[in-house]
């Protein structure tokens, strides 16, 4: 059983963009009896949390039980033995863990569980595109829809898209839907030497795409020895004036490695939450950005889920359309690991 005490330590130094978000004794005092509710139901039903670093930290620290980015959990969707998964993300991540998981019940508690990327592209677009440009190879990120996933042929997630990319034995690409992302792939293949035609969706990050090198160019100013950790969903023009650019697991890796103290973390604020939390004497500047997706989680309805889950909280895909997005994750991960882990 944790306690208000617990979780106020635990948790005392997330501010995020100055003190909008902190965790007063008082509301610490409101959120412990649920988390160790769920903590309890979460037994009782064999049940696994998994938790995007976006989501608010009272579900990282208080009920999750595998946290990182969208590759690393669904890894960890693969090797869980629990019956059910509850995914506090977005619905396209609980859909990639249904996807390698049709006999476990996938819940998703999010209540607004979509994604300015997945939402942006259907399948019928991807056959259309099919049609016009019949020579590529269809890389799709890996924000988007299983019925999106199971019209092309790779899939990526930002800790691997540039070296699948260059992997691919086709110098025709596809790749959608993000369009800055693909920029930046266009970019970082350049500076690679590797020529190859890629095409590009018309999607963005709505959260992301709101940085820009100016505020960089400021805060350098501010903070001489300053280190600007950037998610590659950003503009390549803030990805150019940044010193790394990774997945967020890989920007937790980089900020816990690196010697210097003072950082500008470009991404949704969960994980300046998560870095504040884990790294107390380092100082993050600046003002981050939330997704109104991500934070549509919340610990009621995850117990509420855990609970009673209701026909619009479980994720259900046709099989004929899964096991041909299936075969687009594994083709992520023979790319990856040069296998297929097990359980898929
Ligand atoms: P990561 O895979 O880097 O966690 O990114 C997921 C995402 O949605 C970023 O906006
Ligand atoms: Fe989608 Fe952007 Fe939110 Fe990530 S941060 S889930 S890409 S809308």
């Amino acid at each position: 059983m944790m306690t208000a005490e617990e979780l106020q330590a635990k948790l005392q130094n997330v501010k995020i963009n100055g003190a909008a978000c902190s965790y007063t004794l008082e509301k610490c005092e409101r959120l412990v009896p649920l988390i160790n509710s769920i903590n309890e139901i979460k037994k009782i039903r064999n049940a696994v949390i998994l938790a995007h670093s976006y989501v608010a930290p009272e579900i990282v620290y208080g009920v999750a039980d595998f946290t990182g980015d969208s590759y690393g959990l669904s890894k960890d969707a693969m090797g869980t033995t629990a019956d059910t998964i509850v995914f506090a993300a977005v619905r396209f991540m609980g859909e990639t863990a249904k996807i390698l998981n049709p006999g476990k019940e996938v819940l998703i508690p999010g209540r607004d569980s979509g994604c300015s990327l997945a939402d942006v592209v259907t399948g019928a677009d991807v056959r259309a595109l099919r049609e016009k440009f019949p020579d590529y190879t269809y890389v799709c990120y890996i924000n988007t829809t299983a019925e999106v996933k199971a019209e092309c042929d790779v899939c990526v997630t930002s800790s691997n898209v540039y070296d699948i990319v260059q992997a691919i034995p086709n110098d025709r690409i596809y790749f959608l839907p993000d369009k800055l992302m693909g920029r930046n792939l266009q970019d970082e293949m350049a500076r690679r030497g590797v020529a190859k035609d890629i095409k590009l969706y018309e999607g963005t990050c709505y959260v992301h795409e709101q940085y820009d090198p100016e505020m960089i160019r400021f805060m350098r100013v501010k903070f001489p020895r300053l280190e600007v950790v950037t998610h590659p969903e950003c503009s390549p023009e803030v990805v150019r004036a940044s010193d790394y650019v990774g997945s967020t697991s890989q920007m937790i890796k980089h900020v816990s490695q690196s010697k210097e103290k003072d950082f500008l973390v470009l991404t949704e604020c969960g994980l300046v939450s998560r870095l504040q939390t884990e790294h107390p004497g380092k100082n993050f500047v600046g003002a981050c950005t939330m997704c109104k997706y991500m934070k549509s989680n919340s610990l009621e309805d995850i117990l509420r889920v855990l609970i009673k889950p209701g026909p619009q909280d479980r994720v259900v895909i046709e099989e004929p359309v899964r096991k041909r997005a299936l075969a687009c994750i594994e083709a992520m991960f023979r790319y990856t690991e040069g296998a297929v882990p097990r359980n898929a």
